[in-house]
This record gives C-alpha cells, sequence and structure tokens, in this order.
C-alpha cells in the first residue's frame, strides 16, 4: 500500500464557539471542544487512509485555558503513527478571541482511530512517510503512548 505524508492529511478546522456549546456563564463545555477534536481528529485519519475510520481511543485531555462564547476555535490534526490498522493523531486546540485577537493554547490531545471496511472488520491503513525531524519526534512520542495505552 503506498504511503502517504503527514502534510497530505493535515487539517485545519475552525468554528465559533455558539450559546448552545457553553453554559450559562458562557464558558463552552469541555465535551463540545472534544467533539470538535473527534471530528478534526477523524478527518486527518479519513483523509490519510481514505477508508472509514472509527474512533478507538482517546488520551487523557487537559483543558489549559476557558474558551467563551463567540471565540474562533481551531483544532489542528495531524496524522504521528500509523500501525497494521491504526492511526494516531494529534490534534492541537486553539481559541482566538475575536476581539482583542489573543490567541490561547486550549488542549492538545491524541486519539487513536481505526480504519473499517462495509461489514465493520478492522483493515490496514497505508504507512506514514516521514520527511521532517518533526514528524520523526511526534512518530517516537506516538510509540511510547501506545506502548502504554491501556487496552480492554
Ligand atoms: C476500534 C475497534 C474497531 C477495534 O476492533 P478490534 O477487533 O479490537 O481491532 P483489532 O484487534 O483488529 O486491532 C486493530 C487495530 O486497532 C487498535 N486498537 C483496537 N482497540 C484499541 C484501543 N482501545 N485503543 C487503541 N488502539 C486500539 C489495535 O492496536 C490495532 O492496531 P494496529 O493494527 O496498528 O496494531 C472496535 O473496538 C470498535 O468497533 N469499537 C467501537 C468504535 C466506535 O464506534 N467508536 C465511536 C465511539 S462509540
Amino acid at each position: 500500500m503506498e504511503g502517504k505524508t503527514v502534510e497530505q492529511s493535515r487539517v485545519v478546522m475552525a468554528r465559533s464557539m455558539q450559546p448552545t456549546d457553553a453554559n450559562g456563564y458562557g464558558n463552552v463545555h469541555g465535551g463540545a471542544i472534544m467533539r470538535f477534536v473527534d471530528e478534526a481528529g477523524g478527518a486527518a485519519a479519513i483523509r490519510h487512509a481514505r477508508m472509514r475510520c472509527v474512533t478507538a481511543a482517546v488520551d487523557h485531555m487537559s483543558f489549559r485555558a476557558p474558551v467563551h462564547v463567540g471565540d474562533l476555535v481551531t483544532v489542528t490534526a495531524c496524522v504521528t503513527y500509523t500501525g497494521h490498522k491504526s492511526i494516531e493523531v494529534e490534534c492541537q486546540v486553539h481559541a482566538e478571541n475575536f476581539i482583542t485577537g489573543v490567541v490561547t493554547h486550549t488542549a492538545t490531545c491524541h486519539l487513536v482511530f481505526v480504519a473499517i471496511d462495509e461489514d465493520g472488520h478492522t483493515i490496514p491503513v497505508p504507512p506514514l512517510i516521514l520527511t521532517t525531524d518533526e514528524d520523526h519526534e511526534r512518530w517516537a512520542a506516538a510509540e511510547r503512548r501506545r506502548a502504554s495505552r491501556p487496552r480492554d
């Protein structure tokens, strides 16, 4: 199967946060951000594999700063590692205050997606081609996460 570079599947998704994403005080729910991360991460995995992919695991996620209604949230998702049938994606989340222009780093999260066929059977994914030092560093870190990731 032909390999793909990190750049071939990188996804950047942005949207402004709405009152339905938040509590009564205008603070955006962590779950709204998590859903957005899952969507952007899934898009990168599917772009890499050009196959259906399901979320198998979501790693720890810490919210470093609050996000408010009206902020523009951007999720940048890139493939960090490919196994035989799985793809790890890193999602970087940033929030921009439209009025002040201040951008804050909200969170970083790693997710594992697994490619499946139309019958739901897991199938092999294209290998990741590493082209930069950063690609190699992310791959090495992903290998360490994979080794310590729990499986039921
Ligand atoms: C994810 C799922 C397809 C894995 O099925 P499975 O039969 O255990 O998968 P396999 O044993 O064939 O393993 C395939 C790959 O998935 C990886 N994998 C499976 N479960 C995993 C998990 N919980 N965490 C991380 N990786 C996982 C395996 O390590 C393997 O990777 P590799 O090929 O790169 O070595 C299955 O558990 C499933 O359908 N889960 C529900 C997915 C879903 O619907 N998610 C949306 C939220 S409900």
